[in-house]
C-alpha cells in the first residue's frame, strides 16, 4: 500500500515553524507480510501538538524532548483503525489512539506497541468521532483531567484561572472545572472572538484577552478585576507573564499546575519568570509540574471511564479546527503558534 509521512527537513531553533521545515514523502508499505504480534494501522487523523516544537530545535539549551535527526519521520499522536492484525489483543476494525510516526499506513510491531502508548477507542467512540482520540479521549484530555483533578486537586466552588483557554487542553480544563466542580472559571486567550467563544461555548465565567495586557502587572490587574479575592488555582499553558500574574493573584492554599509554556516555545532561549517563593511559606501554596502520561496510561486516576462518560452525558462542547490532508500537517502545526485554532487542531488524513 502507498503511505505518506511527515519528515523533518530542517531545524527551527527560533521563530515560527512552517511548511519549509518539513517534507511530505510517499513510500510503499508491504502490509501482507506481517510477523506475529504485528498490526497495521491506517491513520484517520494526526495531531499537531505544541510539545513537538522542542523536537525541531537543534539547540542544546532547549528543555523538553531531544531534537529529532534531520530527515526522520515526525512522531506524535494519531487516531485511526486497525486494518490487519496478527496480534490477539487487536481485531481488524478496532479504533486505536496511539503515539506513532506520522505515517498514513504503517506496520506496528508488538514491541513497538509495548514501548509506546496505545489505547483502544472502539468502545468509547464510533468511527465518525475517531478524532476524539487525539483530543478529549487522548493526550489533551488526559492532560486536562490529570492536571485539574490530581495536580491542582480542584475543590467544588473554587476559583480557577486558565491560560490557553480557547485551545485543546485549556478548553477542557475549563469545562471540567465548570461542569464537574462548579468552579468560577476565568480564561485567558488572544482576541475578542476567542473571549466570546470561551464564554458562550465552553461556559467560562470570565474571559481575559491577554493581548491587551503587555506585562505582568497589567495582567494581574485584569485577573483581580474579575477575581477580587484572588484565585485558588492556576492551570498554566502559556508561561511568562501569565505565570507571574497568576502567582501574584494566588490565594492562601492556592495551587499552580505547570502544564506548558507556549509563549516561550519559539524562542531559542526561554525567559525566566520573576517570583518571590517566600510568598508560599505562610500561605501553604504549591507549584507542581506534570506530564499527562500517568493518566493516559491509566496508572493514575480514571481518565478513560470518566471522560468518556462525561462526553456521553453531553457535558462538553467539543471544538475542532480541521485541516485536510497530511500535506497540511505543517500548516496545522504552525496554527498553534499563530493562535489560528479554536479548540483542538486536527489533521484529517
Ligand atoms: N504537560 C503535558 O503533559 C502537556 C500535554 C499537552 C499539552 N501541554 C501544553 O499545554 C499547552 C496547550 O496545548 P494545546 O495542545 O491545548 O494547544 P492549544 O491551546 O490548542 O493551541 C495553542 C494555543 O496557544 C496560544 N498561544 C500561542 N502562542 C502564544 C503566546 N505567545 N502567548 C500566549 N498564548 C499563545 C494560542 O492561543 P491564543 O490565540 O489564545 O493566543 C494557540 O491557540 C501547551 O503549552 C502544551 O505544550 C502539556
Amino acid at each position: 500500500m502507498e503511505a505518506k509521512s511527515v519528515h523533518l527537513k530542517t531545524y527551527c531553533d527560533e521563530g515560527m515553524p512552517g511548511p519549509e521545515h518539513f517534507d511530505i514523502t510517499t513510500t510503499a508499505v508491504n502490509v501482507d507480510d506481517l510477523q506475529d504480534g504485528d498490526i497495521v494501522v491506517k491513520a484517520s487523523v494526526m495531531s499537531p501538538d505544541p510539545y513537538l516544537r522542542s523536537q525541531i530545535k537543534n539547540s542544546a539549551s532547549t528543555a523538553g524532548l531531544a531534537p529529532k535527526p534531520l530527515g526522520s519521520v515526525m512522531s506524535g499522536f494519531i487516531a485511526g483503525k486497525v486494518i490487519a492484525s496478527k496480534n490477539p489483543k487487536w481485531t481488524v476494525g478496532d479504533l486505536i489512539g496511539a503515539s506513532l510516526p506520522f505515517q498514513t499506513v504503517q506496520i506496528v510491531s508488538a514491541a513497538a506497541l509495548q514501548s509506546t502508548v496505545a489505547w483502544k477507542l472502539t468502545d468509547l467512540v464510533d468511527e465518525a468521532h475517531v478524532s476524539h482520540g487525539v483530543g478529549v479521549l487522548g493526550m489533551p484530555g488526559s492532560t486536562a483531567y490529570g492536571g485539574l483533578i490530581d495536580v491542582l486537586a480542584a475543590k467544588h466552588g473554587e476559583t480557577i484561572f486558565i491560560s490557553g483557554a480557547a485551545g485543546a487542553v485549556g478548553g477542557l480544563v475549563g469545562q471540567i472545572a465548570k461542569k464537574i466542580f462548579n468552579c468560577t472559571v476565568i480564561g485567558s486567550c488572544g482576541g475578542a472572538d476567542k473571549c466570546e467563544f470561551i464564554k458562550t461555548k465552553f461556559g467560562f465565567d470570565h474571559a481575559i484577552d491577554y493581548k491587551q495586557y503587555p506585562d505582568a502587572d497589567s495582567l494581574t490587574a485584569a485577573i483581580k478585576a474579575v477575581a477580587p479575592n484572588g484565585i485558588d488555582m492556576y492551570f498554566d499553558n502559556v508561561g511568562g507573564i501569565h505565570f507571574e500574574a497568576a502567582f501574584s493573584s494566588l490565594r492562601p492554599h492556592g495551587r499552580i499546575a505547570v502544564c506548558g509554556g507556549i509563549s516561550q516555545y519559539n524562542q531559542a532561549v526561554r525567559n525566566n519568570v520573576s517570583i518571590n517563593p517566600l510568598q508560599m511559606i505562610y500561605t501553604y501554596q504549591r507549584i507542581e509540574g506534570f506530564m499527562c502520561m500517568p493518566w493516559l496510561r491509566g496508572v493514575k486516576g480514571n481518565f478513560f471511564p470518566d471522560m468518556s462518560r462525561w462526553l456521553k452525558e453531553g457535558k462538553f462542547h467539543i471544538q475542532e479546527t480541521n485541516f485536510e490532508g497530511i500535506e497540511n500537517w505543517p500548516a496545522a502545526f504552525q496554527s498553534l503558534f499563530t493562535g489560528g485554532n479554536f479548540g483542538k487542531v486536527v489533521v484529517r488524513v
